[in-house]
């Protein structure tokens, strides 16, 4: 980009980012982007007899084969992170973590060393408590040493999970590794799960979560599920007055990863956790089979207007903002005054609904003229539609229409989405 255009998305991030700080160490400026073990692969260890789906080497080396190979480098997706399994059960001599000998015999170093050679990134997985949530050894006790090591194995992102820790103790705990990792002086991106572990005690404190992390799990874990989809859709908008504020560049709520791809969602329930993941900017962190992937499901997760609507510039997490006609509505700004659209049908009877876009609040911008462009399920450009003459849609059951609308009046004053009174009197909270 060059100086002048940077300067002024720069000028604008700043004039939208939330009130409170991001953690500073330069990472996540938009939504994190990649591949993570945990849905598909879970805890299997069973090398021996299952060796091509085991938490091994080289189910991170082929991945990251993969993602060069068949355009998801290029479409932005960057990490390859493992999650719970990788460690051997103790600790070596000198306290720290080493990896299963027999399942990664080249050791983490070496792992990464690939992984960069390859242009992406490697994430690993930790626990603020005395294990990790499937029985390993967790960091408690250890968090300057785990840092540490982590840094000497030049890793580029921890997830940082949150079992067997006293729920009181959850806070501190986060931001003590924040501190740990920071003071490596090496730049890993920090996922923690603080939120969810505190939430059963009180309302976590996203100021101070946003100032420790980069992105931040609320909710349980996703299942290969149309209900399990459902329900942090649902958890979400009932807590988006709380947990939307906290998200812009640098930090991120984040509603776990994409299972598009795998076996449990039809197509349709697939574009719809593509499309609300864009639309809550949350991290693409796929789980899936990179290796065995539907062509449909590639194309969805390799969609380009999808990825920039959830990469946008300005980094505003968007919203739920209305319910009508078994439809939910979430809506999300964009920069340069543009507005992405999702309505998703809930109904699981039927055909296809049909939905007046005057039913979308933020349609209101498009007084006197929008263009229009639909983006799933299919690719159409609608072109020019006036908010006087009814544009007519269709969205099929379980999933979801996707657009964008682009006023065509270029008067910035009407830009209401940026104005909070305004934010506030047109949206539903
Ligand atoms: C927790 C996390 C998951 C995954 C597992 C691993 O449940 O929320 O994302 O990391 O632990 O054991």
């Amino acid at each position: 980009m060059e100086t002048g255009r940077l300067g002024l998305v720069l000028a604008v991030m700043g004039l939208m980012c939330p009130a409170a700080e991001a953690l500073d160490n330069g990472l996540a400026l938009k939504p994190t982007m990649g591949w993570l073990h945990w849905e598909r692969f879970t805890c299997n260890t069973d090398c021996d007899t299952d060796p091509t789906n085991c938490i091994s080497e080289r189910l991170y080396m082929q991945m990251a084969d993969v993602m060069v190979k068949e355009g998801w480098k290029e479409a932005g997706y960057e990490y390859v992170c493992i999650d719970d399994c990788w460690p051997s059960h103790s600790r070596d001599a000198q306290g720290r973590l080493q990896a299963d000998p027999n399942r990664f015999p080249g050791g983490i170093k070496k792992l990464a060393d690939y992984i960069h050679s390859k242009g992406l990134k490697l994430g690993i997985y930790a626990d603020v408590g005395k294990n990790t949530c499937a029985g390993y050894p967790g960091s408690l006790g250890y968090y300057e040493t785990d840092a540490q090591t982590f840094a000497d194995w030049d890793v580029d992102l921890l997830k940082f999970d949150g079992c067997f820790l006293d729920r009181s103790l959850i806070a501190e705990g986060y931001m003590s590794m924040s501190k740990a990792l920071n003071k490596t002086g090496k730049s890993i991106l920090y996922s923690c799960e603080w939120p969810l572990y505190e939430w059963p005690i009180k309302q976590p404190n996203y100021t101070a979560i946003r100032e420790y992390c980069n992105h931040w799990r609320n909710f349980q874990d996703v299942f290969d599920s149309w209900s399990s989809i459902k329900s942090i859709l649902e958890w979400t908008a009932s807590h988006q007055k709380i947990i939307v504020p906290a998200a812009g560049p640098g930090g991120w709520n984040d509603p776990d990863m994409l299972v598009i791809g795998n076996f449990g969602l039809s197509h349709d329930q697939q574009q719809s956790q593509m499309a609300l993941w864009a639309i809550m900017a949350a991290p693409l962190l796929m789980s899936n089979d990179l290796r065995d992937i539907c062509p449909r499901s590639k194309e969805l997760l390799q969609n380009r207007m999808i990825i920039a609507i959830n990469q946008d510039p300005l980094g505003r997490q968007g919203l739920r903002t209305a319910q009508v006609m078994d439809c939910d509505v979430w809506e999300r700004p964009l920069f340069g005054n543009r507005l992405a659209i999702a309505i998703m049908y809930k109904q699981e009877l039927g055909g296809p609904r049909r939905f007046p876009i005057s039913a979308v609040p933020g349609w209101k911008i498009c007084a006197p003229q929008c263009n229009v462009t639909q983006i799933l399920p299919q690719y159409k450009e609608l072109g020019v539609q006036s908010h006087q003459k009814e544009l007519v849609l269709s969205v099929n059951p379980t999933g979801t229409t996707l657009l964008t609308v682009t006023p065509l009046s270029g008067d910035l004053r009407k830009q209401h989405w940026n104005d909070t009174s305004a934010q506030k009197k047109h949206i539903v909270l």
